[in-house]
């Protein structure tokens, strides 16, 4: 088996799907490594630290995909933007490709995967569950997301954040607001708390209290009736439209409150749910800043605009959209290590040829022998359900 690391191609990546350290573990199952020149130079891993680790350097993306048995990305599909539409014409029938490929967004682009004739797997689709913790690519970004959200807030906001008694006088502490407490609201909430900040949190899952209070943070109370947020697997469920107006209704008085708003809220596969209204940031303190991690979601905040800072009433919102690309070294590092978990467990499993027991390997594949097999994608490209997987797939 051969595996090769490509150069990502989609504009702005850093990060690369695995680091020199990865290629040892692979060599010793009999795998052998293809990393195309320059894949990790933006992260800071050049081509010799590859090679001594006894990987082969290729000259090109085309030779990469020609000699390539699988190809470990850490965008592909939909995720690769623009750049797809070179990719998938690089594709081989049979060959696998594994890596993030925003497939619940963009169920066309698996399709297209899926005419090519590849065995597909959605990094996003790996199930929270005990056994994935390490193979779950999302949660390792979003937690350097809620990190690096907070030091954006931070280095924006026209004041400090720790209180500060000084001969001068004192400094009152900056008030943080964390919306959605998942991974990156965690971590968004610990990294505030280091710097000093007085922080409150706010999330619909009311099981994410105690671990708010854990941290050292307020755990915010709205009126609202919340016990039927969480799915079996943990996260939020859709809302209807009624209980969103009045959360936002009741959210309106904590955020005008508030020097800083980080908002991390999503329902897997929606839309990001409308939490902070335009009306609510004209009534934020001017000099305010909101960092909203859910942008590419279509934000929390209703003035975010994907990718670029905007000053509405003289609040700044920020709409970062890769923010774990910004740190690539460790990115970097922690994908390959979800990577690594992952391909080894599909290898353990008989990869190429896999047992459709496994939940692991159930619920990433999206596609294998020219067919779209997910059944939550078929539903979303409108295809009758597939007799393989039965409906035994959950998204
Ligand atoms: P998660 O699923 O662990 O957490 C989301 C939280 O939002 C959950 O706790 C959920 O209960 C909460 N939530 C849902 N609806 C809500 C509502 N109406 N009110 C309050 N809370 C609500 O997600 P994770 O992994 O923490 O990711 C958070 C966001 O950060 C995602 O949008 C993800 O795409 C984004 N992200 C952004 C990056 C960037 O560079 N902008 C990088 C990595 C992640």
């Amino acid at each position: 088996m051969k595996v090769g690391i490509p150069k990502e191609s989609f504009s702005g990546e850093r990060r690369v799907s695995l680091v020199p350290s990865a290629v040892a573990p692979l060599k010793k199952l009999g795998v052998d490594v293809l990393v195309e020149t320059g894949a990790g130079d933006a992260a800071g891993y050049c081509d010799q630290d590859y090679s001594s680790a006894g990987a082969a350097i290729v000259p090109t993306a085309h030779a990469l995909f020609q000699e390539s048995d699988c190809i470990i990305a850490v965008r592909t599909c939909g995720a690769c933007g623009e750049c797809w539409s070179t990719e998938v014409n690089r594709l081989r029938h049979g060959q696998i490709l594994i890596g993030s490929c925003d497939p619940l967004s963009n169920p066309q682009a698996c399709a297209e995967a899926a005419k090519r004739g590849v065995t597909l797997f959605a990094l996003e689709l790996v199930p929270r569950i005990t056994r994935a913790q390490s193979m779950d690519v999302l949660s390792s970004m979003a937690n350097i997301a809620g990190y690096r959200a907070v030091l954006l807030a931070a280095t924006t906001l026209p004041k400090i954040f720790p209180m500060m008694t000084t001969a001068a006088g004192t400094i009152t502490p900056a008030k943080v607001l964390v919306l959605g407490v998942g991974v990156a609201g965690l971590q968004a909430i610990a990294t505030a708390k280091r710097l000093g900040a007085q922080v409150s949190a706010y999330d619909v899952r009311p099981a994410v209290k105690e671990q708010v209070q854990s941290l050292g943070a307020k755990f915010v109370e709205l009126a609202l009736d919340t016990g039927s947020s969480e799915t079996s697997g943990g996260y939020a469920k859709a809302m209807g439209e009624e209980f969103y107006a009045k959360q936002r209704e009741l959210l309106g008085r904590v955020v005008a409150d508030s020097d800083v708003v980080v908002s991390t809220a999503v329902i897997p596969g929606r839309k990001a749910p409308l939490l902070v209204t335009r009306d609510a940031v004209s009534k934020m303190r001017p000099g305010s800043v909101i960092v909203d991690l859910a942008a590419e979601r279509g934000g929390n905040c209703e003035a975010t605009i994907p990718g670029q800072t905007t000053i509405v009433d003289g609040v700044t919102i920020l709409g970062p959209t890769n923010l774990p690309s910004e740190v690539p070294f460790h990115t970097s590092q922690l994908l390959s290590r979800n990577n690594l978990t992952f391909f080894t467990h599909l290898l353990t499993l008989g990869l190429p040829e896999v047992s459709l027991d496994d939940e692991i390997f159930r619920e990433t594949l999206v596609c294998r022998g020219g067919d779209v097999l997910h059944p939550k994608l078929r539903e979303l490209l409108g295809l009758a359900p597939h007799n393989a997987l039965a409906s035994t797939q959950s998204v």
